[in-house]
């Protein structure tokens, strides 16, 4: 699937954002390595801290299916510049995804495509805990 049909999907799904408390309503479009598309949306708590981000949730429904590797995510919110991810969706990425994977961040007119490498350097992932050296 091309990054501009990827987005769609984001921008579609966002309309079922939970998000009573921000307001912020954020939608995810995952492409597994062998081309299944998951979606995810924020899902927010009246606990705050309990909040899951829609890329995560896009990512826990695809593992939860078998899926554990990815090679693209698309985002997109309400707001007015593109979201990125936050630092906590970052690393779940670098769980799934390999240094190449393929990051969308945009809306309905344009959008910018970045490496999972770019948006979280010298990660910490799996290999490390093998004590292999990795992403460096
Ligand atoms: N949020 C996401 O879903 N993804 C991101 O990349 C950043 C933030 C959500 C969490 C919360 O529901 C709302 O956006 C405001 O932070």
């Amino acid at each position: 699937m091309e990054n501009r049909a990827l987005l769609d999907k984001a921008i579609e799904i966002k309309k079922m954002a939970y998000a009573p408390y921000s307001n912020v309503t954020v939608g995810a479009a995952l492409l597994t390595a062998d081309d299944t598309l998951y979606t995810g949306v924020n899902i927010e708590n009246a606990s705050y801290g309990a909040t899951n981000c829609a890329e995560r949730t896009a990512i826990f429904k695809a593992v939860s299916d078998g899926h554990t590797k990815m090679k693209a995510i698309a985002i997109a919110s309400n707001l007015k510049e593109f979201i990125t991810p936050c630092g906590i969706c970052r690393q779940v990425l670098v769980e799934f995804g390999t240094p190449d994977m393929t990051i969308i961040l945009g809306d309905a007119d344009d959008y910018v495509v970045y490496t999972l490498e770019e948006l979280l350097p010298m990660s910490f992932t799996p290999v490390a805990l093998k004590g292999e050296k990795h992403n460096v």
